[in-house]
């Protein structure tokens, strides 16, 4: 198996990260607190949340010509720039909508009104927005729906499975770049280039909302119509979602102002204060970039920084998984399960999925919590699990998800919560 590549940020670069976030380690009570539940909503930074107030404080109509008006609209426009960069969407149109999910039933269901009695696929794993969107479209538009089956070992989707699925009648295929309970990501680019060849004229949605804070996006590497991501999960602010959809896609029948361009798919007025916010995400990834290279094209430096990223996240994994010389990690403590990393290798993101042999994993939570560290458990009494926990053959897991302005120390300090739980001394 190949050995997964990490590498720690240096400490100038941690220090400076560390001072951009809020709520690093004190929750808003002022209460110590590790915040390792960025998988249901990232730790954001400083800046998006004062260029989101600064441009809600503004009255004026974008669509005038003085010169505030101007000002905010090229907000709009940067804003724009920057979500195409960071996608690499150099065609096609981008879509907003107040959440992912919107945008999701929006693509899919454009998408399977372009044909009548075929069939979608989709996945085991997909989150409820994409899975719920193939269903409902499905029954609206006559098409029979096929879900690909994940391995319970690995919690994916391989490749085979999809392709199995797919013939001459398949209208849209729909996967998820990473798992939000498993951590497993997927190749797309890899499986993307295996549909179009089983099936050139079937499109390819992605949900790419958990994928998006943790590695590269390339839409026009990876080929696909349709993909979606969600600020508030990447550093950012809740109450906007953005998507990508390919020039083959962008023009269909779609909920529009008439009198608007035919691949416009932004109905009403767009919130400005969205676009700014995003610019300052987009500014922070490019900072990490310019740590490590010197060039100043935006997509190079967006690269890079996301590149870091992946690299910390990854060394983040291994102590978590391994722990150091003086402390063992998960893989290593009595009682504890640590799933799907083994199976998934160097494409596990940073997403633990835990079950202890002594405890449920409420309780888990409850105790981790007791001692200042937020998680989450995954139970398949929640809709939004339930049928990806069945797909792995896991009733729960309780979800350990940090992010990249996390330290070791931070993993080491629930290493030693965790090993008190596992130990029973807690
Ligand atoms: C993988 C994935 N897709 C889609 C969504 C939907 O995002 P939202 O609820 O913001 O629409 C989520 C949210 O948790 C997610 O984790």
């Amino acid at each position: 198996m190949p050995e997964r590549n990490a590498e720690f940020f240096n400490h100038e670069l941690q220090k400076k990260i560390t001072s951009q976030f809020l709520y690093l380690n004190e929750n808003p009570n002022g209460n110590e607190r590790l915040f390792f539940e960025n998988a249901g909503g990232s730790l954001r930074l400083k800046s998006t949340v004062e260029a989101q107030a600064k441009m809600s404080s503004l009255p004026d109509c974008p669509e005038r010509t003085h010169d505030i008006a101007l000002d905010i609209r090229k907000a709009i426009e940067d804003g724009t720039k920057d979500i195409r960069l960071f996608l690499n969407a150099k065609d096609g149109s981008i879509a907003t909508a107040l959440t992912a999910s919107k945008l999701m039933f929006e693509m899919v269901t454009t998408i399977a009104a372009a044909k009548q009695n075929g069939n979608i696929v989709t996945t085991a794993i997909e989150h409820p927005s994409s899975y719920d969107a193939c269903q409902f479209a499905s029954e609206q538009y006559n098409h029979e729906l096929r879900v690909a089956e994940a391995d319970p070992e690995s919690g994916s989707i391989p490749l085979e499975n999809i392709l199995a699925l797919i013939d001459d009648e398949t209208v849209l295929v729909s996967i998820i770049l990473t798992s939000n309970i498993t951590g497993a990501m997927h190749n797309i680019e890899q499986y993307a280039k295996a549909i179009r060849e089983k099936n050139p004229s079937a499109y390819i949605v992605v949900d790419a909302v958990q994928g998006a804070p943790h590695g590269v996006i390339d839409v026009d590497a990876w080929k696909i119509d349709a993909l979606n991501i969600a600020p508030y999960k990447m550093f950012g602010n809740r109450g906007v979602g953005f998507a990508y959809l390919s020039d083959r896609v962008a023009s269909f029948p779609h909920h529009r102002l008439l009198a608007t361009d035919k691949d416009n798919w932004n109905v009403g007025s767009p919130t400005p204060a969205n676009f700014a916010a995003f610019t300052k995400v987009i500014d922070y990834i490019c900072e990490i970039g310019a740590f490590y290279t010197s060039s100043t094209d935006r997509r190079t430096l967006i690269v890079e920084g996301m590149h870091r990223i992946h690299l910390q996240e990854q060394a983040l994994l291994n102590r978590l998984l391994n722990g150091t010389a003086g402390r063992p990690g998960t893989k290593q403590m009595p009682n504890v399960k640590v799933h799907f990393e083994e199976a998934n290798g160097i494409s596990q993101d940073l997403i633990l999925a835990l079950t202890f042999d002594n405890i449920s994993c409420a309780k888990a939570v409850e105790k981790y919590g007791n001692h200042n560290i937020l998680l989450f458990a995954r139970e398949s009494s929640s809709h939004y699990s339930r049928r990806i926990l069945e797909a792995v053959d896991l009733d729960a897991i309780v979800r350990v998800s940090p992010i990249h302005c996390h330290t070791a120390k931070d993993v080491d300090r629930f290493l030693e919560v965790t090993q008190l739980i596992a130990e029973d001394k807690i």
